[in-house]
């Protein structure tokens, strides 16, 4: 079977930030309060006509670029993400169609903000089964457009975002994913949803009022979860590849709460210079957390290749796992 590496990654966030500092001005919140509790300075918003799939074609014609291949040479095209254009056509094929994408496959995957973990697992799978070359997956989410701007606890902590990984076969076994750890439980399902808009409450004129197509979170219940899981879902992973927190040259988490990262790390014993926090930048852009750490650790040196990496990350369902792969460029 062959390994799958990730070989090129792009990013896009629309121009326009969102600080502490303004949401002081829209609810009853302070810089200090979320700096605290959250790590969150800024996120970037999207313009009232920019949607996921624009931001999505935006990180992909970036990760095309820097592998210098033409969206023609992908088989694959995977978009994680909550917050679609629309629930059909998939965002997949609206960003297949502006790439210019021939003959090639994809579809959405939703696992809130473990969609794009998960994503890159998928991704990874279709290339080890030998019948894809070049999987493009890509995560991103417009938040804002599912934000209730007049909820204190849950507006701040959200940003617009994008990103995309390109996975290929690597031709070096040592490169590439090296082993995984998923795990949904259902069980969580009420602590973080938005319950309006599906087959179970369809969008109307009362689901509107009760504000009932927006998030709602039981924020300590999820925060609970988070620092449980994703701890654990690292360990497990390590642990059964006989790595332990001091041979990973990076901890990439889903970047949902500061505190939740620094737990992790902690716990894993990693010292601070090997742990990529970024939330204070882009706050929790969801599918998007994961290639915006990435692209961090990449320009600011902290991920070179031969790196052992574990991704993490915790999410509504809830949804949850870690991947451990060796860094390939
Ligand atoms: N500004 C000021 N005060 C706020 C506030 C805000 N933006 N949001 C909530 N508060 C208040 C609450 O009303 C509460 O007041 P009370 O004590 O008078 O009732 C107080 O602050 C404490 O609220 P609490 O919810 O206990 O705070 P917290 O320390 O748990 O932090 C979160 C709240 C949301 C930051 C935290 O729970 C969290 O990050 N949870 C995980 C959320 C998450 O990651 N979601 C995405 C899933 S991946």
């Amino acid at each position: 079977m062959p390994k799958a590496k990730i070989s090129a990654l792009g990013c896009y966030v629309p121009p326009r930030l969102l600080t502490n500092f303004d949401l002081e001005k829209m609810v009853d919140t302070s810089n200090e309060w979320i700096l605290e509790r959250t790590g969150i300075v800024e996120r970037h918003i999207a313009a009232p006509d920019v949607a996921t799939s624009d931001m999505a074609v935006e990180a992909a014609r970036v990760a095309l670029a820097q592998r210098g291949i033409e969206a023609s040479d992908l088989d694959a095209l995977l978009v994680c993400t909550v917050t679609p254009d629309m629930y059909f056509p998939s965002t997949a094929c609206l960003v297949q169609h502006r790439l210019g994408a021939k003959k090639i496959w994809g579809f959405d995957l939703i696992a809130a903000c473990s969609s794009f973990l998960y994503g890159m697992g998928v991704g990874a799978h279709l290339v080890m089964a030998g019948t894809h070359k070049k999987v493009l997956v890509i995560g991103a989410d417009t938040m804002s457009r599912i934000i209730d701007y007049t909820d204190r606890s849950t507006c701040i902590l959200f940003g617009d975002g994008a990103g995309a990984m390109l996975i290929e076969p690597s031709e070096d076994d040592n490169y590439g994913l090296i082993d995984f750890l998923y795990e949904i439980d259902g069980s969580g399902g009420d602590a973080l949803k938005m319950p309006a808009g599906g087959s179970r409450m369809p969008p109307s004129h009362e689901t509107v009022d009760r504000k009932l197509h927006y998030v709602h979170q039981d924020g300590q219940a999820v925060f609970k979860y988070a620092v449980r899981k994703m701890y654990e879902a690292c360990r497990e992973l390590l642990a059964r590849n006989n790595v332990t927190g001091k041979d990973l040259g990076c901890l990439i988490c889903h970047q949902a709460n500061r505190r939740i990262i620094q737990a992790t790390a902690d716990r894993l014993g990693m010292p601070p210079e090997k742990v990529i926090i970024n939330i204070d930048r882009y706050g929790n852009t969801t599918s998007a957390t994961l290639p915006l750490a990435t692209r961090d650790a990449l320009t600011q040196g902290r991920l070179k290749k031969g790196d052992l990496v574990v991704y993490a990350a915790v999410g509504a369902g809830f949804t949850a796992g870690a991947s451990l792969w060796r860094w390939a460029y």
